[in-house]
């Protein structure tokens, strides 16, 4: 099949590389000439475990090119994914200002029948109006079917839950774009869940939501576990073994960032309420993640007791592992507050470190994590980053002016911090002091 993917970003890039190795004939659109200038000279935007060697493969196949000529794209191709971003307005909800303007030039542009899937995460009701606009600029009255086909696509293993979906979603309202994305996904041999445009729509906001709700509910539990005296991987372990809640999201931390369940969240809530309904529930799960990095926050504070004129070694500033993206990482609160307070930033990361040069002033990046921990008051662990999870720990302990580790991600085993001789703070577990 000939597909265009409009918008190279995060999921745009992975979805129309994946779709070329599936044998498809893809072209990678981009309104910013600047990255299809890097991405036809071999240069991947953005770091994503696998997606580099399936780029040049692809490309090298003849199977993958990028362009920023909307207009031919669109003409030749009979799929066009819409990638383009999403992101929040001041109240919360989605600005669909990118994904009205690709609609409207998909509509200027196609002259035979056209399957739109929206891809990007958009609200309900959101394929009507893209339908809407394109009848309203379709110049060659030219046949045309909207279908929703939400990503879930983690960051850092982006390629393989492409290509290994636990399931895949597709909205759609008759047989000819059903049989279109049938043929699509086939190849992977997933269940595909068909429903109506909307119902599609909503499993993507409602799937996000639910599982931000189960980091702000074990997040919550982990505060709890703290006033009792309790260990929350205990607890974690413990309530993931029974089948109907599982052990996946129920890792206690400083809450949940990135690009999507932040935005997603609010934008539900916003959904709901244009809705008549008010989404307590989310409401709670939000304000249950912002007080998350208040609370760790407070944690550093009190292991410092004086902030300001501190050196302080942080290891990982992305919002997760195995990525460098900095979108709505906590790190970006946590060290803001940090460096107000007076302390000095001492930072390593081993992906994020380019990127969080355009966010922060005044960091210190180190070439390692043993550089950061040298001469610091305290070392702090915002990323569970696998490197940190093997640190030489000997070797750390006397680098550092106090061997005081701060632990927002519960990397290490309480005990063996104890019998090497750290002063050890995590979350929703006791402290070792
Ligand atoms: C996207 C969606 O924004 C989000 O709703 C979804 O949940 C995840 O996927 P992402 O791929 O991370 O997010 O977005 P981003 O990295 O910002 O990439 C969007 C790309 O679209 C950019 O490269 C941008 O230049 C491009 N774009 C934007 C266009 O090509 N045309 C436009 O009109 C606007
Ligand atoms: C998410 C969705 O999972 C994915 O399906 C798609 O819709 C895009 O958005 P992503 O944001 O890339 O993916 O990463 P994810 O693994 O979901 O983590 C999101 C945030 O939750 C991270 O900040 C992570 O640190 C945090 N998290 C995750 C926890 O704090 N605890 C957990 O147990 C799991």
């Amino acid at each position: 099949m000939k597909i265009a993917v409009v918008g190279t970003g995060y999921v745009g890039l992975v979805t129309g590389t994946c779709l070329a190795d599936l044998g498809n004939e893809v072209v990678c659109v981009d309104i910013d000439e600047e990255k299809i200038k890097s991405l036809n000279k071999g240069i991947i935007p953005i770091y994503e475990p696998g997606l580099d060697g399936l780029v040049a493969n692809n490309k090298k196949a003849g199977r993958l090119e990028f362009t920023s000529d909307l207009k031919k794209s669109i003409k030749e191709c009979g799929v066009v994914f819409i990638c383009v971003g999403t992101p929040p307005k001041e109240n919360g909800e989605a600005d669909l200002s990118y994904v009205e303007n690709v609609a409207r030039a998909i509509a200027e542009a196609m002259d035979s029948y056209k399957v739109i899937v929206e891809k990007s995460t958009v609200p309900v009701e959101t394929g009507e109006k893209v339908a809407r606009t394109i009848r309203a600029y379709n110049v060659h009255k030219a046949d045309f079917d909207v279908v929703s086909n939400p990503e879930f696509l983690r960051e850092g293993s982006a390629v393989n839950d492409f290509m290994h979906p636990d399931r895949v979603v597709i909205g759609c309202e008759n047989e000819r774009s059903r049989n279109v994305m049938k043929e699509l996904y086939s190849p992977l041999n997933a269940p595909i869940i068909f429903t109506d445009i909307k119902s599609a729509e909503i499993i993507k906001h409602a799937s996000n939501s639910f599982l931000a709700a189960k980091i702000s509910f074990i997040n919550a539990i982990a505060n709890i576990c703290e006033l009792a005296g309790a260990d929350i991987e205990k607890v974690s372990e413990g309530m993931g073994f029974d089948k109907r809640i599982g052990r996946s999201f129920l890792n206690a931390g400083i809450g949940y960032g990135g690009s999507c369940f932040p935005k997603d969240v609010d934008a539900f809530v916003r959904i709901a309420e244009k809705f008549g309904y008010d989404f307590r529930l989310l409401k709670a799960v939000q304000e249950i993640n912002n007080a998350q990095r208040d609370n760790f926050m407070k944690k550093i504070e009190k292991a410092l007791w004086v902030v300001k004129g501190k050196t302080i070694g942080v290891l990982g500033l992305a919002f997760k592992p195995n990525t460098d993206d900095m979108r709505l990482a906590p790190s970006i609160d946590i060290i803001s507050q940090l460096q107000k307070e007076g302390a000095k930033i001492k930072a390593y990361d081993p992906e994020a470190m380019q990127k969080a040069g355009q966010i922060f002033n005044g960091i210190t990046y180190c070439n390692s994590p043993y550089e950061a921990a040298a001469g610091s008051d305290a070392l702090v662990i915002l990323t569970e980053w696998k490197e940190f999870k093997e640190l030489d720990l000997k070797r750390i302990k006397p680098l550092m002016k106090h061997p005081l580790i701060i632990d927002g991600r519960n990397i290490y085993n309480p005990e063996e911090m104890r019998k090497e001789g750290f002063v050890y703070i995590s979350i929703g577990r006791k402290e070792v002091l």
